[in-house]
């Protein structure tokens, strides 16, 4: 089968040219385990971290020899599980950048084909759409009369938190996004009621406007200083998700430490860090919620889409420099043979 390394150790913002597709043996299927075709292979920002070794701990896959991991959807060839069977389809944060994977006992999760889009298990119900949905509903518990703000709002995480924020009750929901073709799927796809083009001059003078009265929620995807820009239109005992660091993944240079804590003081501001991690047990409630939605036509989800492993590491150099619009998907195989 087909797989994907890094060619060499990698020591700065991942390129297309860091990966090599070698052919190695289709694995066996695992004890208590399934072997699964991947169909659909999610491309997420902590693996730029992942391969350089930084991210939670984790080693980095050894050139020539690991493949690269990423989330999967796909659909089981072989079964050692007696609550599995051939054909099932199932989900997995253990799979790769390969067309078949072993998965052991407790890394997959079974799926039911027909609650949604296939790939949408990785994207709006998958780790991006449950960080969103844990962010809103177990943390900032967002509801009626909230004013939300979100970053990288084009994204899977950033585009499901509106959207749950408005279906929780939020009277206006803002996101900040690079460049008008994003900011069109923001307020067009996912129905947000304003979207801040932050590559735009004078951007900053836009965000108060936009927020009307103030946010009482923000939820970051970027970094410290979108952060502290979000707490200065902040109204007294906001609530802030801090969720990600996208601007710092893949720089070397620090930018200091702009914690402004007489802001964070005098906005009475609670701020909770969230790693998704934490909610992995409530994916399944998540899901049966969520699911509901994406059929009623609550919640969108937009996709950045490519067709074959071999174009995994282009779309993967597109997300390391923010130019994805939507979710990362590479479709490594039909759903139907
Ligand atoms: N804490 C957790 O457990 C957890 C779980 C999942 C995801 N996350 C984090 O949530 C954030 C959003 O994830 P996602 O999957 O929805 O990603 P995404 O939005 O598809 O991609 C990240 C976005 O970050 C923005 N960005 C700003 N500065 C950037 C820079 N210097 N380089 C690259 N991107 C930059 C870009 O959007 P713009 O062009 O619009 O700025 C880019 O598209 C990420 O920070 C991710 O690591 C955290």
């Amino acid at each position: 089968m087909k797989q994907v390394t890094l060619a060499a150790p990698v020591g700065h913002k991942p390129v297309a040219g860091d990966f090599q597709m070698c052919d190695v043996a289709t694995p066996d299927c695992p004890d208590g385990g399934v072997l699964v075709r991947v169909v659909h292979l999610s491309l997420d920002p902590y693996v730029g971290s992942q391969i350089r070794g930084r991210h939670m701990g984790e080693p980095a896959p050894r050139p020539g020899i690991d493949p690269i991991p990423g989330a999967i959807v796909g659909e089981v060839l072989k079964s050692h599980d007696s609550d599995v069977s051939e054909g099932d389809w199932v989900h997995s944060m253990q799979g790769a950048w390969q067309e078949t994977v072993a998965l052991k006992p407790g890394d997959y999760r079974k799926l039911d084909p027909d609650l949604a889009p296939l790939a949408a298990h990785i994207g709006v119900l998958g780790m991006p759409g449950l960080t969103a949905w844990a962010g809103m509903t177990q943390l900032a518990k967002v509801g009626l009369g909230d004013t939300v703000l979100v970053d990288a709002a084009a994204g899977p995480v950033g585009g499901t938190v509106g959207q749950i924020a408005r279906i929780k009750g939020a009277s206006r929901v803002v996101g900040i996004a690079g460049g008008p073709a994003k900011c069109a799927i923001v307020t067009g796809t996912y129905g947000f009621d304003a979207c801040v083009d932050y590559k735009s001059d004078g951007w900053q003078d836009q965000v108060g406007p936009a927020l009307g009265d103030g946010l009482s929620v923000f939820f970051e995807n970027v970094s410290a200083e979108m952060a502290m820009m979000a707490l200065t239109h902040a109204r007294p005992y906001a609530r802030g998700v801090l969720c990600g660091l996208a601007a710092a993944y893949q720089s070397d240079v620090s930018t200091g430490n702009p914690l402004n804590m007489g802001l964070i003081i005098g906005k009475r501001a609670q701020l909770y860090g969230l790693v998704v991690y934490d909610f992995y047990a409530l994916w399944d409630a998540f899901v049966a919620e969520a699911s509901g939605w994406l059929r009623d036509g609550e919640l969108a989800f937009a996709e950045h889409r490519v067709e074959g492993l071999d174009r995994a590491p282009a779309l993967f150099e597109l997300l390391m420099n923010g130019q994805n619009e939507g979710k990362a998907v590479v479709t490594v195989a039909p759903e139907v043979v």
